[in-house]
C-alpha cells in the first residue's frame, strides 16, 4: 500500500515515524462524522454539476457500503492509511475504482477533519446535556424526598445556619443547570461549517459551502476560509465547560465522602456504590466519589493542553492539531462517566442518616443568627445585639450548655425586650422555617424552587 501523497517523495517513511505521524488508531472514533462529512460534500458536488448525478450516487453508495462494512466489524484500517480521512478514500476507491479519486474534490482534509470533530461534537454536547438532566433528575428524587430534613450549613467548614437538605441540593440543581446553559452557548460555536474552506484559502471549484452546511445540520458557515481551518477554540470552550462540570461533581463529591465518614455520618453508602479494603474488614470506602473528585485532573490537563497547542501556532492548519483529538475524546469519556457515576450514587448510593442530622442541627450555636435577628426585629440595633448574642454564646459555652438551655430569666436579665417566644425562634426547624427571603431556606419556599424544578425537568 502507498501513501495518498507518494508520487511526491522517492523513499518510504521511517517505520517509527510512519506510527509517530498516524492518527488512525484514534481518529477512527471519527468515521461516522467522516461520511456523514463526505456524502453531503459529494451530494452537493452533484448539485453543483461538479460530478454528475449518477457519479454522486454511486461515491454516495460507496460510502454507505462503507458505514455497513464497520458495522459488521469488515471495516480494516491499516497504520499505512494514516489517518481516517484517508482510510476511507482508499476504501472508497477499493469498492467503487476510480470514480472514488473525484470525492476529494474540491476540499482538504484540513476542512474536512474541522468538519469531522464539530460533528462528533456536536452529537457529544447533546448526549452530554441529556446526561446532565438525568442527574438534575436524581438530585430532584432525593430533594424531593427531603425538604423537611435538616442538615448543618457551614462556612469555612465551621457549623453556620442549618438547612432544609432539599436546599443544599437544589444548589447543585442549579450549578448543572448553568453547565447545560455553557454547553448550549459552546453548541453555536461547534455548529459552524468549516467545509469548503479547503486547504486554507477556498478553492477554484464552484461548491456551495451553504448547500453542505444545510445537509450537516450546522448553523452557518464560516466567513473566512482561514479561520475556518485554523479555529480550535470550540474545543477549548468544550474543555473549559467539562472543566466546571468536573469541578460541580468534585465539590459534591467532597462533601459526600465528608458526610459519610465516621466523624459526620450524614450518610451511609449503599453496597450499590461503596468498596471494602482488602486488610480493615471494617471499611466502606466511598470510591465512586473520590474518582470523580480525581478525575477532574485529566480534563483540567486536557484544558491545558489544548491552549498551549493552540497558543503560538501561526495560521492556519498545523500538525499540532492532530493532538486535539485525544484531548476532546477524553474529556468527552470522562465527563460522561463522572456524570453517570455520580447520578447512580444519587439514584441507589446514599441514604441519608435523619436521626444523625437531627442530632447534629440541635447540639451546636447555628441558631446564634436568630436570636440576633430576634432581638433586631424588637428594635435593638442589629450590631448590639450580635455583640450581647456573641458574649451568651461565650458563656453558654463555658457552662457547656447550648442556647436552649438558658431559663428565660436568663434571657430576660440579658435583655427584657426577650419573651417566651425565644424558644420556639430558636429550634432548628423555626430556624429553617424563618428564612423566607427569596431564595432563603424555609421549607415553603424550598417546596416553590422544587416544584418549579421538577415542571421544568
Ligand atoms: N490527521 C490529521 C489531523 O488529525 C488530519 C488533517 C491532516 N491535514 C494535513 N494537511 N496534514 O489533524
Amino acid at each position: 500500500m502507498k501513501e495518498v501523497w507518494s508520487n511526491r517523495f522517492d523513499k518510504g517513511l521511517n517505520p517509527f515515524i510512519e506510527e509517530f505521524n498516524a492518527s488512525i488508531g484514534f481518529d477512527i472514533n471519527l468515521l461516522q462524522e467522516d461520511l456523514d462529512g463526505s456524502i453531503a460534500h459529494v451530494r452537493m458536488l452533484g448539485n453543483c454539476g461538479v460530478v454528475s448525478s449518477e457519479e454522486a450516487l454511486k461515491i454516495e453508495q460507496g460510502l454507505e457500503k462503507i458505514r455497513l462494512e464497520a458495522k459488521e466489524g469488515k471495516f480494516k484500517v491499516d497504520i499505512k492509511d494514516e489517518d481516517i480521512h484517508f482510510a476511507v478514500e482508499r476504501r472508497l476507491i477499493a469498492l467503487i475504482g476510480s470514480l472514488g479519486k473525484k470525492l476529494h474534490t474540491g476540499r482538504s482534509r484540513n476542512d474536512q477533519v474541522g468538519t469531522d470533530l464539530r460533528l462528533w461534537l456536536r452529537r457529544r454536547i447533546d448526549e452530554l446535556d441529556l446526561n446532565l438532566k438525568r442527574f438534575q433528575k436524581a438530585l430532584l428524587m432525593k430533594a424531593k424526598q427531603n425538604v423537611y430534613t435538616l442538615i448543618p450549613g457551614y462556612t469555612h467548614l465551621q457549623r453556620a445556619q442549618p438547612l432544609s437538605l432539599a436546599h443544599h441540593l437544589l444548589a447543585y440543581v442549579e450549578m448543572i443547570q448553568r453547565d447545560r446553559e455553557r454547553l448550549a452557548d459552546v453548541r453555536k460555536r461547534v455548529n459552524i461549517s468549516p467545509l469548503g474552506a479547503a486547504a486554507l484559502a477556498g478553492t477554484p471549484i464552484p461548491i456551495n459551502r451553504k448547500d453542505t452546511a444545510l445537509k450537516l445540520g450546522f448553523s452557518k458557515i464560516y466567513n473566512n476560509s482561514l479561520d475556518a481551518v485554523s479555529d480550535r477554540d470550540f474545543a477549548v470552550e468544550f474543555a473549559a465547560t467539562a472543566s466546571l462540570i468536573l469541578t460541580h461533581l468534585s465539590r459534591l463529591s467532597e462533601e459526600v465522602i465528608l458526610w459519610a465518614s465516621e466523624e459526620f455520618a450524614f450518610v451511609s453508602l449503599t453496597d450499590r456504590c461503596a468498596t471494602g479494603s482488602s486488610l480493615m474488614p471494617q471499611k466502606k470506602n466511598p470510591d465512586v466519589p473520590e474518582l470523580v473528585r480525581g478525575k477532574c485532573g485529566r480534563v483540567f490537563g486536557h484544558l491545558q493542553s489544548l491552549l498551549t497547542m493552540i497558543k503560538g501556532l501561526p495560521l492556519a492548519y498545523n500538525k499540532d492539531f492532530q493532538e486535539d483529538k485525544e484531548a476532546l475524546f477524553d474529556t468527552v469519556k470522562t465527563t460522561q462517566d463522572c456524570v453517570t457515576a455520580m447520578s447512580i450514587l444519587m439514584e441507589e448510593g446514599l441514604d441519608f442518616c435523619p436521626d444523625r442530622l437531627d442530632n447534629a442541627v440541635g447540639s451546636d450555636f447555628s441558631n446564634a443568627t436568630d436570636v440576633a435577628d430576634y432581638l433586631a426585629t424588637k428594635g435593638v440595633p442589629f450590631r448590639e445585639a450580635y455583640q450581647l448574642v456573641g458574649s451568651v454564646v461565650k458563656q453558654c459555652i463555658r457552662e457547656k450548655i447550648l442556647l436552649k438551655d438558658l431559663s428565660l430569666e436568663s434571657w430576660q436579665k440579658l435583655n427584657p425586650l426577650i419573651e417566651q417566644d425565644i424558644f420556639q425562634k430558636i429550634t432548628p426547624r423555626q430556624v429553617v422555617a424563618s428564612r423566607i427571603s427569596d431564595g432563603g431556606t424555609a421549607f415553603e419556599k424550598v417546596e416553590v424552587q422544587l416544584k418549579e424544578w421538577l415542571d421544568r425537568i
